[in-house]
């Protein structure tokens, strides 16, 4: 288990190591946006990594980044704590 803030949302949960910040929303309600189901289609999951790390980001994923703050919901895995902010593409 890891904490997980999402400083923007004024919430930190506990979840297991290996879960996408996109499953850790769904499991504690979470409002994270999916415009595409959570495959890596769109941008509307991102977020902001303000402290901490996640897995490394995925080649799908470079589309929809505008810069190495920024990682998909649906695809960054929880592998330690972590503090994110949700961010959204247009
Ligand atoms: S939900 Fe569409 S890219 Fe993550």
């Amino acid at each position: 288990m890891a904490r997980v803030e999402f400083v923007d949302l004024g919430q930190v949960v506990e979840a297991g190591l290996g879960m996408t910040l996109l499953e850790v929303c769904d499991a504690f309600g979470l409002p994270m946006e999916t415009a595409c189901g959570g495959f890596a289609a769109c941008n509307s999951c991102r977020v902001r990594v303000i402290a901490g790390a996640l897995s490394e980001v995925e080649d799908v994923e470079h589309p929809f980044l505008d810069d190495d703050g920024q990682r998909l919901g649906c695809q960054a895995r929880v592998v330690g704590a972590v503090t994110v902010r949700l961010e959204p593409g247009a």
